[in-house]
């Protein structure tokens, strides 16, 4: 006796017919009655009166037919609750490069968190070369990042571009230009780099940035992290080249002027695993743009599935 000869028992005697039980299962009626019968040739005993209209079970049809119910009703139960256990278990696991987490990276983590109550969400700092061998191992689920790094594993989004910006001391001669600077006016400044970890990183990019302008700058200074360079900055020991975003960090006398040139834009990419379409993967997408949407950040929405990289 399997489930599903309840299940066909207990829609039998509900509907009280044959016919619109087979009709309700989805199945044709000969292979539903002979169901029945080997159902009472195994129980050795009669469910159902012959003959009746509407069908009626018989006393043992009818003790049968209560405790059916109860049986399918806790296999339910157990199949539920099995589902949300193994979503409560289900861990979703993210790798950022620090950088993102002055921008929007916590606002999406938190609304993601908020949309998946059951999931477990971790994340991680790792660069995005670390992010690409992470994904490959099965370490983390999707990656966000700065580098345009390529590897045919790997599926990888451009989110948008944020514009960069000059941190400043309040008494620089520069600071008085509010409306921005170019990088042909701050090449000869001391300027902080960061961070100071494997390359390819974000100096990399400002090294990179220079060079498609001609410029060569020579007082470069590469220091662990975005706050030790703005301190340093704070402190009027030079100037340094961060995302918008870092403009959260505030210190006293520290200023931030816009750059001006075209291509000062500091890409954001969203990284996953080639093919991998899951519901957590689309959902973690559509945050991003449902977050963007609330700040009133303007991007280009690309469709997830098959999206081309760039
Ligand atoms: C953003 O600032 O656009 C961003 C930050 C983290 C993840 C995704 C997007």
């Amino acid at each position: 006796m399997e489930l599903r000869h309840l299940r066909y028992y207990v829609t039998i005697v509900e509907e009280q017919s044959f016919t619109k039980a087979a009709e309700k299962l989805y199945i044709a009626q000969p292979p539903l009655s002979r169901q029945i019968q080997n159902l009472e040739a195994e129980l050795g005993i009669q469910l159902l009166e012959r003959g009746s209209r509407p069908l009626k079970t018989t006393e043992a049809g009818q003790f049968f037919y209560q405790h059916a119910v109860k049986l399918l009703s806790n296999a339910e139960e157990i199949k539920s609750m099995t589902q949300r256990v193994g979503m409560q278990e289900k861990t979703f696991r993210m790798g950022f490069v620090g950088s993102l987490l002055f921008g929007l990276l916590s606002k999406i983590v938190y609304l993601f968190r908020l949309q998946h109550p059951h999931l477990k969400v971790e994340w991680i700092e790792l660069s995005t070369a670390e992010q690409i061998a992470a994904l490959k191992a099965g370490r983390i689920d999707v990656g966000f990042g700065r580098l345009r790094i390529s590897d045919p594993a790997i599926r990888r989004v451009l989110l948008r571009e944020e514009p960069m910006m000059v941190a400043v001391q309040s008494s620089h001669p520069l600071a008085k230009q509010s409306h921005g600077v170019n990088l042909v006016d701050i090449v000869h400044e001391k300027q902080f780099l960061y961070p100071s970890t494997a390359k390819p990183n974000f100096s990399t990019q400002i090294r990179h940035l220079y060079s498609e302008y001609g410029l060569d700058p020579k007082n470069l200074v590469e220091v662990r992290e975005v706050q030790l360079a703005v301190g340093m900055v704070a402190a009027g020991e030079g100037i340094c080249i961060v995302p918008d975003s870092a403009k959260t960090i505030q210190l006293p006398h520290l200023h931030y002027l816009p750059l001006l040139d075209d291509r000062a834009v500091s890409p954001i990419f969203m990284v996953t695993r080639n093919m991998d379409d899951t519901e957590h993967i689309r959902a973690i997408f559509d945050c991003v743009y449902q977050v963007y949407d609330l700040e009133g950040i303007p991007y280009q929405r690309v469709e997830f599935l098959n999206a081309p990289s760039y």
